[in-house]
């Protein structure tokens, strides 16, 4: 074997091994993959074995733990399931911007609220919203800024936007609201002005943060999407569940849209991600236009 094709070859060893010199096996990566898809529907492909073994890798360091099997079974028997959550945490994929996918946010703009502006003139007041996979919160924030900047004065205070995720690491930022500036870019300059304050960081960094108006508006919690029933009494006047149904397979998204139909208003709408779609999946929803749906009225 020459020099180049020995040094390639340590390459690919190390690759494989993730310099942490710890091997997953296909048997591990199945146990893994059976076991993520039965917590969370996330449905990783062969492809991903590599995935997994990077991000969990860090877990096996943080536990000092020798074996991906070992990291399975203290997963599997850690009853308080704190490390479920680590484990989802790491191979959860949080992306996200402000007013991604603008056309919804336009959609909302010319269509949504000015629906919701002739109920709220026959007495119907509150707006119920859901961003369902809402990662660090730049897409419920986003709608917040859109609603309460759109919407008339003193209409604020019927907002209700309820944000959820499966990932804690990804709430707990959504919930501080402090974003760079970069991040903030996207926000339209009138939202800027009015809803994001400057602050100074612990190291001495500029950043954005969500004025306290919008904070009261948007409710921070974890939920698994793959809760059976879903708990509200009250129903919603629009669902965003947007590049979060793309890790799912066809019958866990059939599943989850017919829930997200059974909490929607009658007149609701559903805006999944634009690479998503509902083809293949049986349900209620008439279809507007690409990537959003309306429960008939
Ligand atoms: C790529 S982000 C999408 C964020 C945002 N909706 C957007 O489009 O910009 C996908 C999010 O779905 C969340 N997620 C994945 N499976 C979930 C589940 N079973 N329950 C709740 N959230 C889940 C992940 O934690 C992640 O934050």
């Amino acid at each position: 074997m020459s020099k180049k094709e020995t040094l390639d070859q340590e390459t690919r060893n190390a690759r494989s091994s993730g310099g942490s010199g710890i091997e997953l096996s296909a048997r591990e990566f199945e146990m893994f993959r059976s076991y993520i898809y039965e917590k969370s529907g996330i449905n990783l492909h062969d492809g991903k074995r590599e995935l997994v073994r990077t991000r969990l890798g860090s877990r096996l360091r943080a536990l000092d733990l020798a074996t991906y099997r070992d990291y399975f079974e203290y997963v599997r028997d850690d009853r308080s399931e704190q490390e479920l959550v680590n484990m989802l945490d790491a191979i959860s994929t949080n992306l996200t911007s402000f007013f991604r996918e603008i056309n919804h946010f336009t959609f909302l703009e010319q269509k949504v609220i000015p629906e919701l502006l002739r109920r709220r003139e026959k007495g119907e007041r509150e707006i119920r919203a859901w961003s369902a996979g809402c990662s660090s919160g730049e897409e419920p924030y986003s709608i917040a800024f859109l609603l309460a900047t759109r919407m008339p004065d003193g209409a604020a205070n019927d907002i209700k936007i309820l944000a959820t995720d499966l990932s804690t690491r990804a709430l707990g930022k959504a919930a501080k609201g402090v974003y760079s500036e970069e991040q903030v870019k996207t926000v339209p300059p009138d939202m800027r002005k009015q809803w994001l304050t400057t602050v100074v960081d612990e190291y001495g960094d500029k950043r954005s943060q969500v004025a306290p108006a919008i904070r009261k508006i948007v409710k921070f919690n974890r939920f698994n999407l793959m809760t059976p029933r879903f708990p509200f009494r009250r129903t919603f006047s629009f669902i965003f569940c947007r590049n979060v149904m793309i890790y799912f397979d066809k019958p866990t998204q059939e599943t989850l849209v017919n829930k997200y139909y059974d909490v929607l208003a009658k007149g609701g709408y559903l805006f999944i991600g634009h690479s998503e779609s509902l083809t293949g999946v049986k349900h209620g929803f008439r279809y507007v236009q690409p990537t959003i749906y309306q429960k008939p009225a």
